[in-house]
């Protein structure tokens, strides 16, 4: 989903950012060397201790600035038994994720209101079209380990919950009340659930 490049390589240089660009600037290629182009973060198992049991280890262009300009990123999404990487979309990427382990529901819900699910064991792939609401959710006893891959070096990613009840400025319970047609006491029930992780 992003541009084609203009050049073999443009490591993003992060600190360069004063002037907005669509994207970041290349460092020097004189000072590129291998190591821009290798990223060892993914080889860490997440910390899954938190209340969705998950843990989502980003290999995007923040992390892996030699992705600069090439269109593609990964994810490691580590699930407890149990744990649930909420429903969340991406802005600017199709997601394709498999499955490294465990058992896993994967699915998402097209802009028809189709709810499109499986559950996928270790080297299954399912394909999330790009910007529709997915999730992924360790339905087996042992840890579940998914890769995920995107056509963009930078997906985005907007969580439901936290985009409705966690947002800063606050979203209005009135807009919420009115949309989910339920009291204010549930709204704000559901507020307090994500005021310590906003
Ligand atoms: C999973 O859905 C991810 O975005 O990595
Ligand atoms: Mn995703």
């Amino acid at each position: 989903a992003d541009p084609d490049p203009l050049q073999d390589f443009c490591i993003a240089d992060l600190a360069k950012t004063s002037t907005p660009i669509n994207g970041f600037p290349c460092k020097l290629a004189s000072n590129v060397t291998a190591s821009d182009f290798i990223f060892n973060g993914l080889a860490v198992e997440g910390n899954t201790t938190n209340p969705f049991g998950s843990n989502v280890t980003a290999a995007n262009v923040l992390a892996f600035p030699g992705l600069n300009t090439l269109g593609v990123s990964m994810n490691r999404v580590d699930l407890a038994p149990g744990g649930l990487n909420p429903p969340h979309h991406h802005p600017r990427a199709t997601e394709l994720d498999i499955v490294v382990k465990g058992e896993v529901l994967i699915g998402f819900i097209s802009s028809g209101n189709v709810y499109f699910s499986s559950v996928l064991r270790e080297g299954q792939m399912f394909v999330i079209p790009r910007g529709m609401i997915h999730f992924q959710m360790n339905v087996g006893k042992e840890k579940g380990l998914v890769i995920t891959t995107f056509n963009s070096q930078l997906p985005g990613a907007v969580v439901a919950p936290l985009a409705l009840f966690a947002a800063k400025p606050a979203v209005p319970n009135e807009v919420l009340t009115k949309a989910l047609q339920v009291d204010e006491g549930v709204v704000q029930l559901i507020k307090s659930k994500f005021a310590a992780s906003s």
